[in-house]
């Protein structure tokens, strides 16, 4: 499989299709079933996915940083082993049928589809649990080293404190900065790039403005914008010329998204 690149906005092809927490409107997200359902999709060309720690510092796959909104769990996920998070049941909340996924590693991602698709790997950082510096970047760094899929990998967060110090780590990751309106707001996305050393810009569709749209395309910056489900919101977004669209509906609009 070829290395991942973010493309330059003026390429005539059409955006990258951004599978958010895999099929996640088919399948409960953030689970092996659906990275699986995302990597047999023709089209679809990255998987995003939400990683954290577990007491004995593993990497995880879990959006929030408790553990009720989608597991038979409760709490936060940081203060169980793996070993304990891999007895709770990842997927009843979404549908019976998918009672027997767990809460997967990082590695058992990538094993399973860090071959099929490129990753866009969300660090998530904790208000209630401030990580030892460096701590997660170093072994979400190790786990795609080890995993041999360190050129298919694209590493994000709305902590651009953890962007920068992955890049400072690991000089040839690709990384991107992920707006956040609260911090961000009246910062360009050309300023927040430098400071972090990125090379993409994710936006959600509720915050793009015209002084975004305006300074992405003065600096001829990638863009990835989400979580775009419809289609009319996906044909509307295609106007402007971003390169990525984050859906969690990916399936559905890969087709759209293809024939531009
Ligand atoms: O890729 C951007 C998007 O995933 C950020 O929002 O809350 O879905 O992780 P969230
Ligand atoms: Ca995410």
């Amino acid at each position: 499989m070829k290395p991942f690149a973010p493309r330059p906005l003026t390429a005539d092809t059409p955006p990258y299709v951004i599978a958010h927490r895999g099929i996640s409107a088919l399948a409960p997200e953030n689970t092996i079933a659906s990275f699986r359902l995302a990597a047999e999709i023709p089209g679809v060309d990255i998987i995003e996915l939400d990683v954290r720690l577990t007491r004995d510092e593993e990497v995880i796959v879990l959006h929030d940083r408790t553990l009720q909104r989608t597991t038979t769990g409760n709490g936060a996920a940081r203060g169980y082993t793996l070993a304990e998070l891999k007895q709770f049941d990842a997927g009843s909340w979404f549908h019976p049928r998918f009672a027997e996924e767990r809460i997967p590693t990082l590695r058992e991602v990538l094993d399973v589809v860090g071959t099929r698709c490129w990753l866009d790997i969300e660090m998530k950082s904790d208000l209630f649990h401030r990580e030892p510096e460096g701590l997660l970047e170093r072994r979400v760094l190790e786990t795609v080293k080890e995993a041999g899929c360190a050129d298919r990998v694209m590493y994000s967060s709305f902590d651009h404190h953890l962007v920068a110090n992955l890049k400072r780590i690991e000089p040839a990751a690709t990384t991107a900065v992920i707006y956040r309106i609260y911090r961000d707001f009246g910062r360009l996305p050309s300023k927040l790039l430098r400071r972090a050393g990125a090379s993409v810009f994710v936006c959600s569709k509720m915050d793009l403005n015209q002084a975004i749209i305006r300074d992405v395309r003065e600096h001829n910056i990638p863009m990835y914008v989400y979580t775009l489900n419809s289609l009319t919101d996906v044909q509307n977004i295609m106007k402007i010329g971003v390169q990525g669209i984050i859906s969690d509906e990916a399936s559905a609009i890969v087709s759209v998204v293809k024939q531009s």
